[in-house]
């Protein structure tokens, strides 16, 4: 059997990740949050000790086991949820994920998975790269203060301590080194359609995907 995709992709705080784990929801696929595996690896990286600017660093990836649970993800048997968003994982994240070594690893894990569920995948390149033949493919948008105005509620109701113009300066800087890197960079493919999410609520972006993509499916396209 084949399998169905969706491609959600755009810059840090966007709603990929909220949009995409509510949708698959509602169609019953599994989500995968791409960018926890880069910061995954990042964080093995920082505890082996390894040269993060060396691409020839990453050769534990190969022993290394990304399993997806309940839309959260668990390396070599520990759940990263929490572990993935220190801010020594965001510094260095960026630079990780532009080694080829690195992406070509995990873009085939993430085609694997794809290859036997109905995913929902979102991050920076699944549109361009990972799942070109997806069934829609999106690419969200919104204003780097409303984006970063979105991380600080998050991160404060979580109980972080971390000032508004900091995080504006880490969406900035991880979007520059991510659509600026020579290999893979986040980009809109052709085919998607792009939705600006600065004034529009989460529920609102998921109905209007799910009719989308409802109307494809009804239509035959698929
Ligand atoms: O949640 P947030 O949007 O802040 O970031 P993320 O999706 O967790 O991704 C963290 C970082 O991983 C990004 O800033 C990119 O550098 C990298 N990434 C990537 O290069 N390609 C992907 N498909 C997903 C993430
Ligand atoms: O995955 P990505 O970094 O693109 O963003 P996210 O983690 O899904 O969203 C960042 C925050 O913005 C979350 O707390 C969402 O609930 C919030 N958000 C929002 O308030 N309105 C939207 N239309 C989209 C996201």
């Amino acid at each position: 059997m084949s399998y169905h995709a969706i491609a959600i992709d755009g810059p840090a705080g966007a709603g990929k990740s909220t949009i995409a784990k509510l949708l698959a929801k509602k169609l019953n696929y599994t989500y995968i949050d791409t960018g926890a595996m880069y910061r995954a690896t990042t964080y093995k990286a920082l505890n082996l000790g390894v040269d993060l600017i060396d691409p020839e660093s990453f050769s534990f990836l190969n022993i290394t086991d990304f399993v997806f649970k309940n839309g959260e993800l668990y390396m070599d048997g520990t759940n990263m949820t929490k572990l993935n968003r220190s801010k020594e994982v965001a510094d260095n994240v960026s630079l990780v994920a532009s080694h080829i070594p690195v992406r070509n690893k995990l873009v085939s894990l993430q085609q694997e998975i794809a290859e036997n569920n109905h995913v929902v995948m979102d991050g920076r390149d699944i549109g361009t790269v990972v799942l070109t033949h997806a069934q829609l493919k999106v690419f969200l948008t919104a204003s780097v203060k409303v984006r970063a105005k979105r991380r600080y509620e998050e991160l404060k109701n979580a109980g972080r301590i971390i000032t508004l113009e900091d995080i504006e300066k880490d969406i900035e800087r991880r979007d520059k080194y991510d659509s600026t890197r020579s290999y893979n960079p986040l980009r809109k493919a052709q085919d998607a359609i792009e939705i600006d999410t600065s004034d529009k609520d989460i529920r609102e972006v998921v109905d209007l995907l799910y009719k989308k993509y409802i109307k494809i499916v009804n239509e035959g396209e698929l």
